[in-house]
């Protein structure tokens, strides 16, 4: 995994281009204790978390790495072939990012200890709503709950994000289409149902993000899975944090819905990816 050294803040400002933001600035701590939220960290999330004071956020919405190539053993080497629409295309297994080709026990220790944080940095009626989803390798099926067992958030509710479309992962199964959010808790949580939430059932059916819209990573939320979760647990003003924020989709619904934010990211190509897409949001 690549570990960023340094924590570097993008402070996001409706008139400044990503370029302009000073990386050496670490006044970023002195602002999370002065509760003047809304930040951007270019940094490891283990490291970045640390520094983020006990039960202060309201509620975290993320997407970890899912380790597809280290589950595998060592990665699916670049230039094997997969099968994909009809025609023979670079192998499609894992994605290119930091935290995708770990010996899966080291992952699986390390989101535990990710969690944990979470755990420490909610408050006592927060939430966590952690997307994850059911891995195979050679027909055998790897649950996130083997690990989110072990941390100390409680289970809360188990649930399902469709994705209206499937892939068979292999021969003589059914299509796979779901993955799940995590709602995760310390205590009771705090929970809203105002009018327009997008979902009140635990089914959440919403195809993932295509065309024009997406944004350039990997593996964009759909935005209306963040506002939902922000939505039922947040009022306006409240704190919502993605310790692996990618292209920053919690990030913009957050700011959307007049809710502070913390993202932390480790690649630095992403973090001027979510400057963007922040300052793209008008500010009323
Ligand atoms: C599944 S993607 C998150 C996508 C995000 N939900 C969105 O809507 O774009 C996971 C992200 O975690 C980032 N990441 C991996 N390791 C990290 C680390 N140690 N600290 C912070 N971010 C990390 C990756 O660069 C990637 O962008």
């Amino acid at each position: 995994m690549k570990r960023c050294g340094n924590n570097l803040l993008h402070k996001c400002h409706p008139h400044k281009s990503s370029k302009d933001y000073d990386r050496s600035d670490t006044s970023w701590k002195d602002e999370i204790e002065n509760e003047e939220m809304s930040k951007l960290i270019n940094a490891d999330c283990l490291t970045a978390l640390k520094d983020i004071p006990d039960d202060s956020i309201d509620c975290i919405v993320t997407s970890p790495p899912y380790n597809l190539k280290g589950l595998k053993g060592v990665g699916v080497p670049k230039t094997s072939p997969a099968r994909w629409n009809g025609k023979y295309k670079q192998a499609t297994y894992g994605l290119d990012y930091a935290g995708d080709n770990m010996r899966e026990e080291d992952y699986q220790q390390w989101q535990v200890d990710i969690l944990n944080e979470c755990y420490r940095v909610i408050k006592p009626g927060g939430s966590v709503f952690y997307n994850h989803k059911n891995r195979r390798f050679k027909c055998q099926l790897y649950s996130p709950m083997e690990f989110i067992d072990r941390c100390d958030l409680v289970l809360h509710q188990q649930i399902i994000w469709d994705r209206c479309s499937s892939h068979i992962p292999c021969p003589g199964m059914l299509g796979n289409s779901t993955e799940f959010i995590y709602w995760l808790r310390k205590e009771k949580p705090v929970v809203y149902k105002p009018d327009g939430l997008l979902w009140k059932c635990e089914v959440w059916r919403q195809m993932p993000v295509q065309g024009k819209k997406r944004p350039n990573h990997p593996a964009p939320f759909p935005i209306e899975l963040p506002t939902n979760c922000i939505l039922l647990t947040t009022q306006p003003g409240d704190v919502v944090l993605d310790p692996f924020a990618g292209s920053g989709t919690t990030l913009v619904a957050a700011k959307q819905l007049g809710r502070e934010y913390i993202g932390i990211e480790v690649s630095k190509e992403y973090c001027e990816l979510i400057g963007k897409r922040l300052n793209d949001i008008l500010e009323f």
